[in-house]
C-alpha cells in the first residue's frame, strides 16, 4: 500500500479506490497570452499533487488534505455550487461542481508542488481531482474538456480569472517534452526539451515574493486585451500582426496599444523559440527568453523588484536567458544556465537579493515531466 493510500486508511477508515496525481508547470515562453488565443510552451515540473478517492453510497463529501493536519471538511454534494465559502478545498470542490459529479466522495490530497511559487499548485490541484474524478465515475471527458473543466472551477467557483495554459499543461504534457499548446483549439505539439545533453540546466528561481497587486493586475491586462480586441474588431490577440497594431494605434488608447504589443511579439517570440529548440539553438533560446522578460517588465508590467533582481543576477553569473514566469508581480523566474554554473548562479542571486534585503529566494530545478495519471485503482 502507498503511503497515501495507507494515510487515506487511517483517516477514512477504509482503503482508496483510486489514486491520480497532477504537476505544477514553469512556461519556457509564451506569457500573458493564453487568454489571447496565443501560443505558450510550457512544461510539467517533477513536483505533483497526489488525490485519493473513494466513492460513497450517499450524498456526502469529505475532504482532507496531508498539508492541512488531514482536517476533515464535510459537505453535501448538492451544496457544492459558486459562493459556498471555503479556503484551499475550493479547489478541488469546483472541479466536482464543474464536473458536475453527482455522488458523495471521500478525498484526500497530498499536495508536493511548492505553494505559493507561481508553479501552478493550484491547476495541480484541479487536475488530480478532474483526472480522479474522471476515472472514479468513469465520466469518460477528454484531456481538453478537462482542462475547459477544470479552468471553468477556477473561473467560476473559486473566481481567479485564469487563462488555460495551467491546467492544460498539467493534463497534457508528457516527459521529456515542452508542450506547444495553441489556446485557440487546445491542440499540442509536443517540443523535445533536452537541456541536459546540451550541458544545460533550466533553474527555477521562486523569489518569495507576492504582492497584493495579483488578482487585480492581471483581471486588468486581461480587460485591456479584451478591450483592444473589441475595438480593433478581432476576435482575439492572435489575429493582430504588428503592421495592423501600429496602423489602428489612433483607435486604442497608449496602455493598449502597448499592452497588445507584448501579446503580439510574445506570440511570435513562441514559434520563433520552437525552432530554435528544434535546431538546439540554445543562444537564440536564450535571446528570445531575454526579450518576453523585457517585455513582461516594460509593456506589459507584471514583474517586481524580486523578479528583476533574479534575472539580472542569473545574467550577471552568466545565465544565457532568464525572465519571470506566470502572471508575476512574485512568484518564480527561470534561467537557462551551463549545469557547471549552477551553483555559482545560485549564489549570484541569493548575493543579490541578501543586498537588496528580500526575503531568501528558494531554487528549483527540473526536468519536463509527465502530465496527470492515474497512479492506482483497486
Ligand atoms: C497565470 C494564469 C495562466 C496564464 C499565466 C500568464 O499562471 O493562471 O492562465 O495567464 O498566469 O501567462
Amino acid at each position: 500500500m502507498s503511503s497515501i493510500e495507507g494515510k487515506f486508511l487511517q483517516i477514512f477508515g477504509a482503503e482508496p479506490d483510486l489514486v491520480a496525481a497532477a504537476p505544477g508547470r514553469v512556461n519556457l515562453i509564451g506569457e500573458h497570452i493564453d487568454y489571447s488565443e496565443g501560443f505558450v510552451l510550457p512544461f510539467a515540473i517533477k513536483d505533483r499533487t497526489l488525490v485519493a478517492a473513494r466513492k460513497r453510497d450517499d450524498s456526502t463529501v469529505r475532504i482532507a488534505s496531508v498539508q492541512r493536519r488531514n482536517k476533515i471538511i464535510t459537505v453535501d454534494i448538492a451544496d457544492v455550487k459558486p459562493g459556498l465559502k471555503g479556503e484551499w478545498e475550493r479547489y478541488a470542490l469546483g472541479v466536482l461542481w464543474s464536473m458536475d459529479v453527482k455522488g458523495g466522495v471521500d478525498l484526500l490530497i497530498d499536495g508536493h508542488v511548492p505553494l505559493g511559487a507561481g508553479l501552478s499548485s493550484s491547476a495541480a490541484l484541479e487536475c488530480s481531482v478532474a483526472t480522479a474524478m474522471n476515472h472514479l465515475f468513469d465520466m469518460g471527458f477528454n484531456l481538453e474538456e478537462l482542462a475547459r473543466l477544470t479552468q471553468k472551477a477556477e473561473n467560476q467557483y473559486v473566481g481567479v480569472p485564469c487563462g488555460i495554459m495551467d491546467q492544460s499543461v498539467s493534463l497534457m504534457a508528457t516527459t521529456g517534452s515542452a508542450l506547444l499548446l495553441d489556446c485557440r483549439d487546445l491542440s499540442t505539439r509536443n517540443i523535445p526539451f533536452d537541456v541536459a545533453s546540451h550541458g544545460l540546466e533550466l533553474l527555477i528561481i521562486d523569489t518569495q515574493a507576492h504582492h497584493a497587486l495579483t488578482d487585480g493586475g492581471y483581471a486588468e491586462r486581461r480587460a485591456s486585451c479584451e478591450s483592444v480586441a473589441s475595438k480593433l474588431s478581432v476576435k482575439s490577440m492572435r489575429e493582430l500582426t504588428m503592421t495592423k497594431l501600429d496602423s489602428s494605434r489612433g483607435l486604442i488608447t497608449e496602455t493598449e496599444y502597448i499592452r497588445a504589443r507584448h501579446a503580439v511579439t510574445e506570440m511570435k517570440r513562441v514559434l520563433d523559440c520552437v525552432e530554435a529548440l528544434s535546431s538546439g539553438d540554445f543562444a537564440t533560446v536564450g535571446q528570445l527568453i531575454n526579450a518576453s522578460h523585457i517585455s513582461l517588465r516594460d509593456d506589459y508590467t507584471v514583474s517586481c523588484p524580486e523578479l528583476d533582481t533574479a534575472v539580472e543576477a542569473s545574467l550577471l553569473a552568466g545565465a544565457l536567458g532568464s525572465r519571470m514566469v506566470g502572471g508575476g508581480f512574485g512568484g518564480s523566474a527561470i534561467a537557462l544556465i551551463q549545469a557547471s554554473k549552477t551553483t555559482e548562479t545560485i549564489h549570484a542571486v541569493e548575493k543579490a537579493f541578501a543586498e537588496k534585503k528580500f526575503k531568501a529566494p528558494r531554487f528549483f530545478t527540473s526536468l519536463p515531466s509527465q502530465g496527470a495519471e492515474l497512479l492506482s485503482r483497486r
